[in-house]
């Protein structure tokens, strides 16, 4: 390095509880003093100011997806399961052109008309999760409705049967932790466990995906088995359907869920926003927007640096590993008035980097975008008086990417 490393706040530890839970002072101090930081202890380089991020993320060529988060499979696994599953299959870890052309396939899944389809399915969701424990008085939210509807609405795009929902939801527990393996690492035996329940999901999903092909219904898996390239073959093997499907379950599932818990918490703290949108149901979609703004479910997101590159004044060297902290940006001073103020009818707050920005834009947004609106106000609906019980610890899984809440209990009625 030719310069020296800018060093950062001193305690920027993205990994740690205290951070997890409120990164918000940190990083708007280093936007203030240390904006483009070399993070030593994680090896990677932090961009934390709105204006560095939005520019990063419109440049794909400088900061490439290519080969990131490279997931070894164990020896023993494989013959079961092939080698850059995650890394280079997933579209994440893509570039052009093979990104383009697999990205404009698999969206057509999340094009408008499909995502209306889906709003009765997602409430008639909502409304049975909620019949499950509306007698009891409490519940943990996260575990039995917030991330309930994220998985339901996934696995009804894939139209999967709902006996297959626990399963699906191993898959992409085992998913987060062989991802995360590296920064934290688990036992052998634990690994072990992990990768076999990975490796015989996917040979079940493959017989679904066989199955696809032979009888095709509108589900995106059948979207994916059928479609051919020009040449007149299949565009997407077995294996890539396999591993598109993790992705999207894994993407999907725990974001949209800690959206919504997160806003539920946001509510409780100021009751005045609550009574906004349950006066003017119309601000539900603009409500989640300014949700992801206020508490990003995404902490960061990783690029690789093609070439030297400066920004705010500090040179990142080529083949750097950078860390673009999406949430910061979104509580960013110099981009949002009063950033820590959770505002439902903030106009601007669609222009978050919550969902990224450029060729690797979210590409479940339509997703969350008519799910979680659906989510939040039949939850308050039909539980009007629902308020989080005080007092309790919030325990955050401890990861450098999503916040991801464990549980959160929450109360109604006397
Ligand atoms: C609040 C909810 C969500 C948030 C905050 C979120 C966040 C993000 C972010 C920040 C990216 C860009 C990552 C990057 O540039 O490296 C991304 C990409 C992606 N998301 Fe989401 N996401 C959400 C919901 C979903 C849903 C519901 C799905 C699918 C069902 C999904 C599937 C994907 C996929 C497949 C990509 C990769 C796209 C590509 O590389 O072209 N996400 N998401």
């Amino acid at each position: 390095m030719s310069q020296a490393a800018p060093a950062g706040p001193a305690d920027f530890n993205p990994l740690a509880p205290e951070f997890i839970a409120d990164p918000y002072e940190i990083l708007q101090r280093a936007q203030r003093e240390s904006p483009v930081f070399f993070a030593e202890p994680f090896g990677f380089w932090a961009i934390t100011r709105y204006e560095d991020i939005d520019k990063a993320l419109g440049d794909f060529e400088t900061f490439s997806n290519n080969s990131l988060a490279d997931v070894p499979v164990p020896e023993q696994f494989q013959d079961r399961v092939p080698p850059g599953f995650f890394g280079t299959g997933s579209l994440i870890s893509q570039d052009p052109p093979r990104h383009t052309e697999r990205r404009k396939l698999i969206n057509k899944a999340f094009v408008r008309s499909r995502m209306e389809a889906l709003e009765a399915p997602i409430r008639q969701i909502c409304h049975d999760l909620i019949d499950e424990f509306i007698a009891d008085g409490k519940a943990d939210l996260m575990t039995q409705y917030c991330y309930q509807v994220s998985l339901r609405s996934i696995v009804h795009l894939m139209d999967m049967p709902t006996d297959d929902l626990p399963m699906l939801r191993q898959l992409v527990d085992d998913q987060g932790a062989v991802v995360s393996d590296a920064i934290s690492p688990m036992s052998e035996e634990e690994r072990n466990m992990r990768w076999e329940r990975m490796a015989k999901a996917r040979e079940y999903l493959s017989s679904i995906v066989d199955a696809r092909r032979a009888a095709p219904g509108e589900d995106i898996v059948s979207q994916m088995a059928t479609v051919n390239g020009e040449d007149g073959e299949l565009v997407f093997s077995n294996d890539e359907i396999l591993t598109h499907l993790t992705e999207l379950l894994f993407a999907g599932t725990d974001t949209t869920a800690n959206l919504m818990g997160q806003m539920v918490i946001a509510f409780d703290k100021d009751p005045a926003q609550l009574e906004a949108v349950k006066a003017d149901p119309s601000l539900w979609a603009p409500a989640c927007e300014e949700g992801i703004r206020f508490r990003t479910p995404t902490h960061g997101i990783f690029r690789i640096v093609t070439k030297d590159v400066t920004l705010s004044d500090v040179t990142i060297p080529a083949g750097s590993l950078v860390w673009l902290g999406v949430s910061g940006a979104n509580r960013d001073e110099a981009r949002y008035g009063c950033p820590n103020h959770f505002d439902v009818q903030r106009t601007d707050a669609g222009e978050h980097l919550g969902f990224g920005k450029g060729r690797h834009k979210c590409l479940g947004a339509p997703l969350t975008r008519a799910e979680a609106p659906i989510g939040m106000a039949v939850l308050y609906e039909r539980i009007p008086g629902l308020r989080v019980v005080a007092g309790q610890e919030l325990d955050y899984e401890r990861t450098l990417v999503a916040v991801l809440l464990k549980h959160l209990q929450v109360e109604w009625g006397a």
